[in-house]
């Protein structure tokens, strides 16, 4: 039995855009601009992470523990209003041919996003019906590179991680895959993602792709 792992946030989704919107938000309230280019250091990495690279980036020091919740607490609310009426027409190309075909071919598939909002985000996007098992940032203590959200996965499949291979658009995830023994296949840029076992430019061509063996 093998087994196919998928992050959410700009793999099945293209909700790597609102992250980036709502911490660009918060940034200006801040009094800073927030980039792109700072923003791929975000991907893949949990809230509490991100809000530190992002105070980083602006060169903003000595907040309190209370003052740091309450920052990722309002990132975390544009968030959440961005994503409020997402819906299948923001489901990325080729997404629901590769589960149809994954689903065909046998494979067991889940998610494993460090999203606290990864479970909420795939019901509203009604492709809940192909997984087997969720893991998001609600059931993990360790956030990617650490390989803990895929190995939680691998654990619910029942699938050891030397069967399982992960879609990530992130370094951090790629690291994590490697780290939990697992295969990967990269969505993006080689220069960040060649680390990866296979890397394609976007989601469209998973449906047709030879998977890491
Ligand atoms: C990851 C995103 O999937 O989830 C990160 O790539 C995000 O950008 C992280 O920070 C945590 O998400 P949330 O919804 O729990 O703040
Ligand atoms: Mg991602």
């Amino acid at each position: 039995m093998r087994a196919v792992i998928f992050d959410l946030d700009g793999v099945v989704v293209d909700t790597a855009k609102y992250h980036y919107l709502a911490w660009r938000k918060l940034a200006a309230e801040l009094g800073f601009v927030f980039d792109e280019a700072n923003n791929e250091r975000l991907k893949g990495v949990s809230r509490m992470t991100s809000l530190e690279i992002v105070l980083e980036t602006g060169k903003i020091q000595n907040l309190s523990m209370e003052e740091k919740i309450a920052l990722a607490d309002r990132k975390n609310g544009y968030y959440l209003d961005m994503v409020s009426t997402i819906d299948e027409s923001e489901i990325l190309p080729g997404i629901p041919a590769f589960l149809e075909r994954l689903r065909a071919e046998g494979y067991k598939i889940a998610l494993g996003s460090a999203s606290k909002s990864g479970g909420m985000i795939l019901k509203k996007l009604g492709l809940m019906p192909f997984f087997d098992a969720v893991v998001d940032g609600n059931l993990v203590e360790r956030a990617k590179p650490d390989p803990q959200v895929f190995t939680k996965a691998a654990e619910m499949l029942g699938v050891p991680c030397k069967d399982c291979v992960v879609i990530e658009d992130s370094a951090a995830g790629i690291a994590a895959a490697a780290a939990g023994g697992m295969k990967s296949v990269g969505i993006g840029s080689s220069e960040i993602l060649g680390n990866a076992d296979i890397v394609v430019p976007d989601t469209a061509e998973l449906p047709a792709l030879d998977l890491p063996k």
